[in-house]
Parts: structure tokens; sequence; C-alpha cells
């Protein structure tokens, strides 16, 4: 099927690329002259592991190419995905600024029949909003059929390829058979299990499902606080609730709080949508409570630890908001170094891949070439992104070069590794070493 993606972002691209990949023919879409002009030569922009062959190779097949122009991709496209930004207003809201604007331009674009689909996160009737834009600016004079469905995204990033390859389900939310059986084809290849419901639902699907993880995080790392006070395990806790099918244990892993371009933003998008409609989720509201405590607790052992923050070194390992991906956005490192920061110590950091993103928001802070550098002269150092080169270094050299070889693990990446027997002050999350009780939290 010929195929439109208008946004070539983080979702839009990797769908593109994969869609390209199992038959279709696509074009991408972006405002961002640049990041067109670097595609087309096949560079990817953006760290996504396996998504750099990918690209290069469906170009080659001319299966995939690459535009600044809508109506050249809504011309000759019959699914046209939308998946631009939708980032938070200061009231928690999405800005569907962008998603509007687009919906605009395909309407005076089109020339036959065309299934328009919101990739992106939005609240539960933009659907309505959408189809009622494009009917609104369709050329006049000319009868033009059209569908607008909703079908959400559930990729990781670091690991959406893979997720797009293999998805647990697909969702799409439909108001006509004809776009029922459009999307079937699309995702023929995959053989996905299929949820068809209407589009509000499927809005809402999205909604809830992050929420819900979201909300499994904040849950352990409650179970955490209580752990350090108890003197019990989060791991074994953890350990133990997983085997239970009915919990599961994925997402139970305590730490600084999740971060990234999605939980946070879709956690305050529900909240204010369910206000919107009269009902007070004060369940999420404490979701996102405990996320932004989990920081708080983490620079308060921090300063205790050190006893005085002022003009001491503290050395950060890994920046992005998890590992495999370069991605910034709402990283928890930035709350925690800004907040040390504050208190006069000095940064020195280190990230695999998020360095040149995290230079754009964290500028009062020293960048290493790598962890060593970085554990150079500090009075202790910080894991704060669980990257798996990460694990593999050498603590003894690194315990050598530090001036105070005290080590706090935000996502308990060393729990089993025995750094104290090689001479670390050493402290994860939830662990049960009481020490948040020591610091009054
Ligand atoms: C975006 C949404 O923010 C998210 O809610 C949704 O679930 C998926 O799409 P992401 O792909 O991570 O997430 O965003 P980003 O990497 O910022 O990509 C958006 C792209 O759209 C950018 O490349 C931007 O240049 C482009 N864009 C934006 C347009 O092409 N046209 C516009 O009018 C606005
Ligand atoms: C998420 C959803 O998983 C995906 O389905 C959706 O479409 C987009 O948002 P993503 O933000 O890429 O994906 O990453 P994810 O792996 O879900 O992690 C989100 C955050 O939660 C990260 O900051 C991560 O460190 C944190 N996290 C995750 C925890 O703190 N503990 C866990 O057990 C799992």
């Amino acid at each position: 099927m010929n195929i439109a993606i208008i946004g070539s972002g983080y979702v839009g691209l990797v769908t593109g690329v994969c869609l390209a990949q199992i038959g279709h023919k696509v074009s991408c879409v972006d405002v961002d002259e640049e990041k067109i002009g670097k595609l087309k030569q096949g560079k990817v922009p953006i760290y996504e592991p396996g998504l750099g062959e990918l690209l290069k190779k469906n170009l080659k097949n001319k299966r995939l190419t690459f535009t600044t122009s809508i109506r050249e991709a809504t011309r000759k496209s019959t699914a046209i995905f939308i998946a631009v930004g939708t980032p938070s207003k200061k009231n928690g809201d999405a800005d569907l600024t962008y998603v509007e604007n687009v919906a605009r331009q395909i309407a005076v674009n089109m020339n036959g029949y065309k299934l328009i689909i919101e990739k992106s996160t939005v609240p539960a009737e933009t659907g309505k909003r959408v189809a009622r834009t494009i009917k609104m600016n369709l050329p006049r004079k000319q009868k033009l059929d059209f569908d607008v469905a909703s079908n959400p995204e559930f990729l990781r990033e670091g690991s959406a390829v893979h997720d797009f390859m293999n998805p647990d389900r697909v969702v799409i939310g439909v108001e006509s058979k004809k776009a029922e059986l459009l999307f079937r084809e699309i995702y023929k290849p995959l053989k996905p299990d299929m949820v068809v419901t209407n589009i509000s639902s499927a809005e809402l699907i999205k909604h809830a499902s992050n929420s819900f993880l979201a909300a499994k995080i904040s849950f352990m790392n409650s179970i955490s606080q209580v752990c350090e006070r108890l003197g019990a395990d989060v791991l074994k806790v953890a350990e133990g609730m997983g085997f239970d099918k009915r919990i599961g244990r994925a997402f139970l892993n305590a730490g600084i709080g999740y971060g990234g371009s999605c939980f946070p933003k879709d956690v305050d998008a529900f909240i204010r949508i369910s206000e919107k409609s009269g009902y007070d989720f004060s369940m999420l509201k404490e979701v996102r409570k405990v996320n932004e405590e989990q920081k708080t607790f983490f620079v308060r052992l921090i300063e205790d630890k050190l006893w005085i923050v002022k003009n001491k070194v503290i050395g950060v390992l890994g920046l992005a908001f998890k590992p495999d991906t370069d991605d910034m956005r709402s990283a928890p490192s930035i709350d925690i170094i800004n907040a040390l920061l504050q208190e006069g110590a000095k940064i020195k950091a280190y990230d695999p891949v998020a360095m040149p993103n995290a230079r754009k928001i964290l500028k009062k802070i020293v960048y290493g070439k790598d962890p060593y550098e970085v554990a150079k002269g500090c009075d202790c150092l910080l894991l704060l992104t669980e990257w798996d080169e990460f694990r593999k270094l050498d603590f003894k050299k690194i315990e050598a070069l530090m001036k105070q070889p005290i080590l706090f693990d935000g996502r308990n990446l060393y729990h089993d590794m025995g750094l104290e027997k090689i001479g670390f002050e050493y402290y994860g999350v939830g662990r049960g070493d009481r020490h948040v009780n020591d610091v009054g939290a």
C-alpha cells in the first residue's frame, strides 16, 4: 500500500521505516529540512538500535522516500499516519497545534479516498476534531471520501524496531469496515493480535496503558521507600511479586523514577482529560507525586552521605532517560543534576550516546570522554542510566581514581557485584540499608 507518515521523529521514523520493511511504499514527511536532508542520505538523526540498517536497505530498494511536502505525500498515499509532536502545555494539556495544522494540510491536498490515522498520543475525542477539521477544509465542490482512525503506538525507545516487528497487539480505532480492512492489509505481514474498537476507546487504551505502567513503577518506588525503612530488599520483593502471573515482573524496577517523552506527559494529560470529564483521577496524581519524590529522596541521600555538597565533585554515569537511547526528554538526570548544582556541587558526566542532546539542556556541567575520566578525583559517583557498558567497568581502577569511593546506584545496576568488598561505600535504592531514616526523609 502507498503510505505517508507525517512527522519523522522517534515514532514516525520507526513506523515509516518498518512499514517499508514489511513491504509498503512509504513517504516520510517532516517540516525539518535538515532532518529530511540527512534521512535522504541514509543518516538516522536519532539513536535507535537497528534503525540505520533498515533505513539504508529500504532507501536502496526505493520503498522508502523522504520529503518536506505534505502535498506530495498525501496525493500518492491511501493511508496517512500523523506522528507529529504533541508537547505538554503548562497546565498538562497536550498541545495539538501541530496535529490540527497537519490535518488541515492533508485536507486541502486530498485527491481521492484517504485513511487518516492518528499515531501521536492524543486525548480522547481528538479523532472527532480531526475529522471535523478535514471536512471543513476539503477542496470545495469535490466530494472526497475519507476515514479518520486511531492506531496508538506502544514502541519503547531503544527497542522500537523490535517492538514494531513483534507487537503484543495492534490497537485500531475505526468507524468503518473499509478502514478496518485497510488496517488489516497494512499489518498483515506481522500477523498481530488486533484489538478493533471505536476511536475514543483506542485513544484511551494508550493513555490507560502508559498510566498503568507508570503506576506500576511508582508503586514499586513506594515499596522501595518502605523497604529502606524496614530492612527489606526491593529486588527480592519484586522477584517474589513478579512470579505471580497476575502481576508479572516487568516494570517493577524501583529507581530514580520514570522519564522520557511518554510517561510524564501522558500521566499529566490523562489527569487533565479526566478532570475535564468531571472525574478527579487522584490515584494518578499520587503516581506523579511519588515519581517526583523519588528523585528528591535520591538527592537527599547524596547530601546526607557527602555531608557538605558545596564544591564537591560529583561524577555522573548515564544521562539519557533510559539505556539504548539518546533521548533526554524528562530524563530524571536533569532534575537530579540541577538540584546538586543548586547546592554548589561540581558535576562531571558521561553518557554513551546522549551527550550531544544533554549539552543543550545541562550547560553548567563538564562532559567526560569516558567513565574513567569522569571518576577521576570525584567525591562520589552516581549511576543514573543502566547502560550495559556500565556493568563492565574496571571498578578497581575506578576506586583508585576517585577521591572518595562512594557510589550511589540509582538503578540498582550493581546490586550483585560486591562493590563493598573492593572498598566502595555503596548505596542502591530500596535495599534495606535504612539510610533514608538517617536523613529524616
Ligand atoms: C511524537 C508525539 O510527541 C507523541 O505524543 C506521539 O506518541 C508520537 O509522536 P516523537 O516521535 O517522539 O513523539 O516526537 P519527535 O521526535 O519530536 O517527532 C516529531 C516530528 O514531527 C519532528 O521531527 C518534527 O519536526 C515533526 N513535525 C512537527 C512536523 O513534521 N510537522 C509539524 O507541524 C510539527
Ligand atoms: C513507553 C512505553 O513503554 C511504550 O509502550 C510507549 O509507547 C512509549 O512510552 P519508553 O518511554 O520508550 O516507552 O520507555 P520505557 O521502557 O517504557 O521506560 C520509561 C521510563 O520508565 C524510563 O525512564 C525507565 O527508566 C523507567 N522504568 C521502566 C523504571 O523506572 N522502572 C521499570 O521497571 C521500567
